[in-house]
């Protein structure tokens, strides 16, 4: 069993427009195994998603600490600097967030290509590489098509191909199955499943979702603000 990130004592509040304060996170510490599948689960408004962008480095903790263990090294996020965050970032992480969504003027490959262009790959390369993550991710003729002209389902998948393409160690994903009718999800199960098998990839995925509760190895369970 080897620690890919450790989670200690996060907090984090917001404050609404009366200046009253929302301590969402308090004190939230676990460790994330590697290639793990790991389910984030609690109700409504628990700070699922808060805790899920804290650990993406796309928000900062009021305290606590967030350390990854790459090539086994410990990182703490606190001691980046933003464009070093931003490297680590496209490099280490994908992202499967309902706000994060493909980018409409571009075709399917060309939204999967993107974040591996970003970290300056060759386009011919780029091409290949996003032309066999759509085959897996199952949606390999829709290739050419735009965001619009494809199902709920197949944007997933695609989003889930773009989420893989910088062969991240990590996949956070934010009710990924949220929009999608029980067929559709139950395949995007199996397509977490698959790809932990072929890349032992770890998985957070925060979710009301008991069919990804069930196949995940890990279930965290989220209460009053903290990991219980
Ligand atoms: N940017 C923000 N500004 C102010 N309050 C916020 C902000 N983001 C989240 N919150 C508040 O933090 C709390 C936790 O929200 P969060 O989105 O993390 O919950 P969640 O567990 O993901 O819920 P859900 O299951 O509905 O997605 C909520 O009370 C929410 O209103
Ligand atoms: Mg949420």
């Amino acid at each position: 069993m080897s620690v890919i990130i450790e989670i200690n004592n996060i907090t984090k509040s917001y404050s609404n427009n009366k200046k009253e304060k929302n301590v969402v996170l308090k004190g939230v510490s676990t460790s994330i195994e590697r290639s793990k599948i790991i389910a984030l689960v609690g109700p409504s408004g628990v700070g699922k998603s808060t805790l899920l962008h804290i650990i993406g480095t796309i928000d900062e903790p009021d305290s606590g600490e967030i350390i990854y263990n790459i090539d086994n090294i410990p990182k703490k996020l606190s001691q980046f600097n933003r464009s070093e965050l931003d490297i680590f970032r496209n490099k280490t992480i994908g992202f499967v967030f309902q706000f994060h969504y493909l980018l409409p003027e571009f075709t399917a490959l060309e939204n999967v290509m993107l974040p591996k262009l970003i970290s300056g790959s060759k386009p011919s390369d780029t091409k290949k590489e996003a032309i066999k993550l759509l085959e897996l991710t199952g949606v390999a003729d829709k290739q050419n098509n735009k965001p619009m002209e494809l199902s709920g389902g197949e944007q997933q998948r695609i989003a889930i191909a773009r989420a893989l393409i910088n062969k991240p160690e990590i996949v956070l994903a934010d009710e990924p199955t949220g929009n999608l009718d029980a067929k559709n999800a139950m395949s995007f199960v199996d397509l977490i499943k698959q790809i932990q098998f072929e890349f032992s990839t770890t998985f957070i995925i925060a979710t009301h979702s008991s069919e990804i509760a069930s196949i995940s190895d890990v279930v965290l369970k989220m209460k009053d603000g903290k990991i219980i």
